[in-house]
């Protein structure tokens, strides 16, 4: 992934955050001036026939039913049964397959990395749409080719839900903004605002979504990561007393046992940031993380870094932290501690990690990121 920022022209990611973000919808025409997308609907329909790859595609009409949803991964005679207008696939996590794709994060990262959850691209015909539905997350919706009519309703009146669909359709969906989005325009939306976006033309849009944890998922993460490290005790009770029923958890034993789990779940700050970070590096379920067949030894590795660089392998999450001025690096639910500076703000920037620019002492660090299979030899 090539990571370094770059901004759209004309445009300052502070007044965006500062206005925006979170808060209201904004339209940005020609964010990115005749843009043109990094791959077209054949491409893409490719990529929604290979095994690890999630997609759907979305019939309005001429399915078994209205609003059908067909899950991939397909085969190719798929494409060519369906019907002229109304449909949509829909192919979730196209950064983590495609390295011209993920280049687009780039314009995103006035976001911090670990905000993304991924680039999903769907190929509309026209009069393709999912439908009027609101979604948990915030989303860019970039128009990547044709032209695609977006209606949002901005006081987000209704959120119930149509019956027995296999969408998530609005029952009720009263628009109060409307927009004909060409290529290189650009619409975000915050979380629960409904919109509707219906292909007028052929047409490609490319939605960056972004993910914000739950403290459903928070709290799982830290327990579960905590049960590993945790020491095990046992509840005890020397002078238990004599009860009159034998069936009653006495109140001294819910003393005990709730302090036994308060106790046990003190975890602290340190060991409690690790855990989240670690955890928000983990690589989305499904997106598979290759290690090298026959890896270099120690040796030949830190020679071939003489002359050749290391790369991020697509797919995967890199996240850094500080904690009292130290660096630590995640990737995959790892962690990487005290990392140099240097290479922190190289790996930032998504710059190649070679001997040249990289500490001498470095190679240790970087022949455990090889042999895990997250950083490659560039030309590998
Ligand atoms: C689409 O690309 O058709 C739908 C994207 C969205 O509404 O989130
Ligand atoms: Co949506």
């Amino acid at each position: 992934m090539g990571s370094v920022s770059s901004t759209f022209p004309n445009w300052l990611p502070q007044d965006f955050l500062d206005e925006f973000w979170q808060r209201r919808p904004l339209l940005i025409r020609q964010a990115l001036p005749g843009y043109c997308p990094p791959l077209d609907g054949d491409e893409l329909a490719g990529l929604a026939c290979e095994e690890n790859v999630e997609s759907r595609i979305v019939l309005e009409k001429n399915g078994q039913h209205p609003w059908q949803v067909l899950h991939g991964p397909f085969q190719e005679q798929d494409f060519t049964r369906l019907p002229a207008t109304h449909w949509t696939l829909l192919v979730q996590d196209v950064d983590k397959h495609d390295a011209d794709v993920a280049a687009l994060l780039k314009y995103f990262r006035f976001i911090p990395d670990w905000r993304i959850d991924d680039i999903m691209i769907s190929y509309a015909a026209p009069g393709g749409s999912v439908g009027p539905h609101t979604d948990q997350y915030d989303v860019f919706l970039l128009q990547a080719s044709g032209r695609r009519r977006w209606m949002i309703d901005s006081s987000c009146r209704s959120q119930r839900l149509m019956d027995g669909l296999d969408l998530r359709i609005l029952a009720e969906f009263d628009p109060d903004r409307e927009w004909l989005l060409e290529p290189g325009d650009l619409l975000y939306l915050p979380p629960g605002v409904p919109h509707h976006g219906i292909a007028e033309d052929p047409c490609m849009t490319i939605s960056i979504g972004f993910r914000a944890p739950t403290d459903n998922e928070l709290l799982s993460a830290v327990i579960g990561r905590h049960l590993e490290q945790h020491e095990e005790r046992f509840h005890t009770d020397p002078g238990l007393p004599c009860q009159q029923r034998a069936s009653e958890i006495h109140p001294h034993a819910l003393s005990a046992l709730r302090s036994l789990v308060t106790e046990a779940m003190q975890i602290d700050d340190t060991t409690m940031n690790r855990y989240l970070c670690e955890w928000l590096s983990e690589t989305k379920p499904g997106i598979v993380i290759t290690e090298p067949e026959e890896p270099l030894d120690y040796e030949p590795f830190i020679r071939r870094l003489q002359h050749e660089g290391l790369v991020r392998a697509l797919g995967i999450r890199v996240l850094c932290a500080r904690q009292n001025d130290t660096w630590h690096l995640y990737i995959d639910g790892e962690t990487f501690p005290d990392v140099d500076a240097s290479i922190i703000d190289r790996i930032d920037k998504g710059l190649l990690l070679d001997a040249a620019h990289c500490p001498p002492d470095a190679g240790e660090l970087l022949y455990r990121l090889y042999r895990r299979g997250y950083y490659v030899f560039s030309t590998t």
